[in-house]
């Protein structure tokens, strides 16, 4: 049997998860790549921390040189997260003709095209499965599966963090900052977990999944983005009461020649399969104009999860043969496609409001929707004490735009005393 070297940056929770796959499956491995995969050297900060796996002293090392100066290593495999020196080392390894494999998608997000023109440069694979859902195998999908369609439309679930953290707050009443920390000691959440919570995490993944849909460069600042921080429990079981879930949702679509690209909180109708993606779970929407509508569904992050990711890109190098150059990496967008302005995109909003509890007020406020074309479709209002009440409405699809500007004069009538949430309602129509 012919034996390959490797090398790990990071032995964190995924780096973890990678050496615990490549052990406890050794045998189907090394069957369904040819080669005997053999770990030589694995790069951290600290050699003296306590590990979860069992590892040889000897192979850990500080020094990326113990890496980058073994021509015997052919494969590099980054696993340290963050953009310095995460790229630097992908570069160093590619320069030395090493393949690479990552599951980092803040640097495959503003560094990217680097990475895939050295990559090209050097004549070696450049493969990152993991960087996107996880477990969930939807960057060869894209790339290879349904590379003969138009993609149309992507709308996900790609955070495990936020979704896991409006599961327990939706299904067991849990506090945000106590679900926030299970997420945490599960090994989902980034380092900096704001990340997570407040959309970065998902806008990195879009990023990657829409330049290899769309064929475009993505400016990350195109897309919209919001997090879920403002999301009470309050609106969870107004959502409820009108037969919604609210899930982080990452969307890309194109038309006419135009990408729309957005990360928010919307609530989703409970009868949708999305609704009932819960927990770490991802699900991926992909709608292309030859195979039509497809979902991906799986866990969205964690050790081995995220692990079987990127075992797999592993084995694919090896497959492709680990000696051979010349081989393409996965494609990236080379054009620059436009990017339409939120305020240009439309929806059904769900708006709730703080008002004082006097005659018209009601009346007021519809006026207004209605000067700025915001057609309402429901309104619920629910006593918050002695002078105050809630008014929630539904309006139907809007421009954002419309639905900013009235929402910017409501902010001024003197009955107002608050605008307490604004969220979309995606029905998938
Ligand atoms: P983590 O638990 O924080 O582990 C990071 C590892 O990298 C640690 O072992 C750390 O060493 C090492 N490291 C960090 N900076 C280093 C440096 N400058 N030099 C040497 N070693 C360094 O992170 P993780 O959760 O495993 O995530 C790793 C990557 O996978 C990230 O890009 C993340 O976005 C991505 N990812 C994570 C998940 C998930 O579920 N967590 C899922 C998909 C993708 P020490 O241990 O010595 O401190
Ligand atoms: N922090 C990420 C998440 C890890 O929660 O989805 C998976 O990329």
């Amino acid at each position: 049997m012919k034996k390959v070297r490797i090398a790990l940056l990071g032995l964190g929770n995924i780096g973890q998860g990678v050496w615990r796959i490549l052990n406890t499956n050794r045998n189907e491995i090394t069957m369904n790549c040819g080669y005997e995969i053999e770990v030589a050297r694995v790069l951290v900060r600290d050699r003296n921390k306590i590990r979860g796996v069992q590892i040889p002293k000897e192979i850990l090392t500080t020094d990326i040189n113990d890496i980058f100066n073994d021509s015997g290593i052919k494969i590099v495999v980054e696993l340290m997260g963050g953009t310095e020196p995460a790229r630097e080392y992908m570069l160093g390894a590619m320069r030395r003709k090493k393949h690479v494999v990552t599951a980092n998608k803040l640097v495959l997000a503003t560094r990217g095209e680097e990475l895939f023109k050295a990559a090209d440069e050097e004549g070696v694979l450049f493969y990152y499965e993991a960087s996107v859902g996880g477990g969930i195998p939807i960057i060869r999908e894209i790339n290879e599966s349904l590379t003969a369609n138009r993609i149309e439309k992507l709308v996900g679930i790609i955070n495990g963090t936020t979704n896991y953290i409006l599961t327990k707050m939706t299904h067991e009443g849990m506090d945000f900052n106590e679900a926030l920390k299970e997420a945490q000691q599960k090994g989902y959440a980034e380092a900096d977990p704001s990340s997570d919570v407040e959309g970065y995490d998902a806008v990195y993944k879009l990023a990657i999944m829409s330049s290899l849909s769309f064929g475009t460069k993505i400016d990350l600042s195109s897309i919209y983005r919001e997090g879920i921080g403002n999301i009470k429990t309050v609106d969870i079981d107004y959502a409820k009461r009108f037969g919604y879930v609210i899930k982080l949702l990452a969307i890309g679509k194109e038309t006419d020649n135009e990408l729309e690209l957005r990360v928010h909180p919307a609530m989703v109708p409970k009868t949708h399969p999305i609704a009932n993606v819960n927990d770490s779970f991802n699900a991926i929407f992909v709608k292309g104009n030859a195979v039509g509508d497809l979902m991906l569904y799986g866990r969205g992050a964690g050790d081995l999860p995220t692990g079987s990711a990127v075992v797999g890109d592993i084995i694919s190098i090896l497959r492709n043969n680990v000696d051979l150059s010349n081989l393409s990496s996965q494609k990236n967008g080379t054009v620059t496609k436009k990017v339409r302005n939120a305020s240009e995109s439309s929806s059904e909003y769900y708006i709730r409001l703080d008002v004082k509890d006097r005659p018209g007020v009601l009346g007021e406020i519809a006026a207004v929707f209605g000067k700025h074309d915001v057609s309402i479709f429901s309104v619920s209002q629910d006593v918050k004490n002695k002078h105050n009440v809630s008014l929630v409405f539904i309006t139907h699809e809007a421009l954002e735009g419309n639905v900013a500007e009235s929402i910017k004069e409501i902010g001024t009538l003197d009955r107002v005393n608050n605008l307490e949430n604004i969220i979309r309602i995606e029905n998938f129509n």
